[in-house]
């Protein structure tokens, strides 16, 4: 989960990678590198740590390359620890190739034993470094005379220098297995830059004379918003004038033109001081975006890229629901959405577990795969499981042009915009609201509910974003409250019913951005166990079901409240206005709008997300950017 990007064009390439990392660096920022080409040789400066470590041996290296071909790279550790020899970009023995990765290359011992073998010294421990001494050989051996350089032999010598430094690029993408993206510099062909992808992003930049190849469109939407889209298992040549896109085999490829509806200011943090800030203020427009336009005039809700048909979806007889972390969690509140409107069976599983337990999937059974990034390695394998298996796969996720979506068989995009804090927010709300689209929509093409029925719970869907602008105006209260527990050792949630969900998704924010032990329960489990963990002082957040849903469930809650507070715990209770019940149990009681049963983690989620929030940047922690984290989870 590495950020890429590569340039060509007429700017000076130095300043357009590190901008480019700027926008990337929340892919991975244990280390970060570039190298430009100039006059004939190739300037490559890396450094472990933030990019500001990279930036700041730039500005004072005696020498500034001004050239306009390079690529940069900002780092999240697989193989070999964040120093600045195992920083990117990596080198052959020549010291000609530069190349970057994302990903992790499977077969690369083995690889770099044969090349070891043959004399290479690979200075560094990653996976990536053999890719440059892989191409080094490769080209020898395309530019031999006896070498197949491929189209490009007939031509002008420069272009045929860049036709066999891609064929050789092809010769060494064929060999590896796992997944990666690379991109590639050679000193002597400064007019290509070459990249290629296998189960890991890569979208080219289109510009006026300039090409930009990089791992999401953030890193160019400040020069382009024409994008290419790069699919599996092929490479790109990349030139000033445009990109040949050609498969493994070398059999040419039309790659699919789109346009990036995101300019450059919604990448940046808008006056707040954290993205994470942003992202939880954005909330009500996220929701809003999400759920526009999906109700047709005939009141069906709308797919954005259907390759189902009304009679696949009529033939489900079975819902298995796939993510990680925190889209995981959505997929939790989603089973309860889709059993009660469906009546169809609804499992949810965690990505990286789906496909090694041999689930039980056939032609009628529809998974449903939920990521944000839809690049997560997981959930994509998870997708071509179901897919091998003949199940048909429903993709909910947040960016356009990602391989998740482009693996499965339609897809319902949450338009919540580019999500750069680490920690999900505001595209957990757009995943929720997706996935009660995809539940009524099963409905609604099975007959379990009727039309007028969908969209009576659309309008009342609708009301929601103007639901969490309220919850958000009036969250002060648990910010404070937060900058208070800034010394506790461990906080517990609990919740029932879809509340349940959310007290888990309250606990994984709190472990990630405030580093702290924190645990969600549902409610009702808590004397079988873990209730031993509550001590004197111990925080309890509680996330209570309405009273008037399930007025049995609230009772229950009531009561389990009371269990917390008899063994000392500080009782910190999420209720809904008007539900003066909790009052005598709740030491400090957060408010929420009163929502219909279903859609209540639409706010409930948001006290939780500011408490951790707060929290963290009380023990004086990065929000953006918590420790051993990454936004886009490539790796298994
Ligand atoms: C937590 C968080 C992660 C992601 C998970 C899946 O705040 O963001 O748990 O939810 O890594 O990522 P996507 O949704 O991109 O598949």
């Amino acid at each position: 989960m590495c950020g890429i990007i590569g340039y060509i064009g007429g700017q000076p390439a130095l300043e357009v990678a590190l901008a480019g990392l700027r926008r990337l660096e929340y892919r991975g920022y244990d280390s970060a590198g570039v190298a430009v080409v100039v006059d004939g040789g190739l300037h490559t400066l890396r450094r472990a740590g933030k990019l500001a470590n990279l930036e700041k041996a730039l500005a004072e290296s005696a020498t500034s390359p001004r050239g306009t071909v390079g690529i940069g790279h900002t780092r999240w550790a697989t193989h070999g620890g964040p120093t600045d020899t195992n920083a990117h970009p990596h080198t052959d023995c020549t010291g000609a190739i530069a190349v970057i990765h994302n990903g992790i290359i499977e077969n690369f011992a083995s690889l770099r034993a044969g090349l070891e073998r043959d004399g290479h010294e690979l200075a560094s421990e990653t996976d990536t470094e053999i890719v440059a001494h892989l191409l080094e050989d490769e080209l020898a051996a395309v530019s031999a005379p006896d070498g197949t350089a491929g189209a490009g032999a007939a031509e002008g010598a420069e272009t045929a220098g860049a036709s066999r430094l891609t064929e050789a690029f092809r010769r060494v993408c064929r060999r590896l297995e796992g997944a990666f993206t690379l991109v590639v510099v050679h000193r002597d062909h400064p007019d290509v830059v070459v990249g290629a992808r296998r189960n890991s992003p890569l979208v080219v930049g289109v510009g006026a004379d300039e090409t930009f190849l990089a791992s999401d469109v953030a890193a160019f939407i400040a020069h382009t918003r024409s994008a290419v889209e790069i699919g599996q298992d092929q490479i790109v040549e990349a030139r000033r004038d445009g990109v040949t896109i050609t498969d493994f085999a070398g059999n040419p490829v039309e790659g699919r033109p789109y346009h990036v509806d995101w300019d450059a200011s919604a990448a940046e943090k808008g006056g707040h001081p954290y993205f994470m800030l942003k992202e939880i203020s954005e909330q009500p427009t996220a929701l809003a975006d999400t759920l526009r336009g999906r109700l047709s005039n005939d009141a069906e809700i709308v797919l954005d890229e259907e390759r189902l048909s009304a009679q696949d979806f009529r033939d489900v007889d079975k819902v298995f629901i796939v993510a990680c972390g925190t889209a995981y969690h959505a997929g939790l509140i989603a089973k309860y959405a889709i059993e009660h409107w469906t009546r169809l069976p609804c499992e949810v599983e965690m990505a990286s577990e789906f496909r090694y337990r041999d689930p039980v999937l056939d032609r009628s059974t529809l998974v449903v795969a939920i990521s944000q990034s839809g690049e997560t390695l997981d959930t994509l394998m998870a997708v071509k499981h179901a897919r091998e298996q003949k199940a048909r796969v429903l993709a909910i996720c947040n960016t356009n042009g990602s391989t998740i979506p482009r693996e499965s068989d339609a897809v319902l995009y949450t338009r919540c915009g580019p999500e750069v804090g680490v920690a999900s927010t505001k595209t957990f709300l757009g995943q929720v609201a997706a996935c009660l689209l995809v539940g009524l929509y099963l409905a609604q093409v099975r007959g379990v509910l009727y039309g007028d029925e969908v969209a009576r719970y659309v309008e009342k869907l609708q009301a929601m974003p103007a639901l969490v602008r309220q919850t958000l105006a009036t969250i002060e209260p648990m910010r404070a409250l937060a900058r208070t527990l800034a010394d506790a050792r461990a906080v517990l949630f609990l919740g029932r019913h879809v509340g349940y969900p959310v007290a888990l998704e309250g606990a994984l924010k709190l472990k990630e951005l405030a580093y702290m032990h924190a645990e969600g329960f549902p409610a009702g489990e808590l004397k079988h166990g873990p209730i031993a963990l509550v001590e004197e002082g111990l925080p309890v957040v509680v996330v209570v079901p309405s009273p008037r849903g399930r007025s049995h469930l609230h009772s229950k809650i009531v009561s389990n409240i009371q269990e917390v507070r008899a063994r000392g715990a500080r009782t910190i209770v999420i209720a809904e206005e008007g539900d003066t019940v909790v009052e005598p149990y709740a030491e400090h009681l957060i408010r929420v709008p009163a929502t219909p049963t279903l859609f209540a983690p639409l706010v409930t989620t948001l006290p939780l997300q500011v408490f951790a929030c707060e929290l963290a940047l009380a023990r004086g922690l990065d929000v953006d950017q918590p420790r051993n984290l990454a936004k886009s989870v490539t790796v298994e």
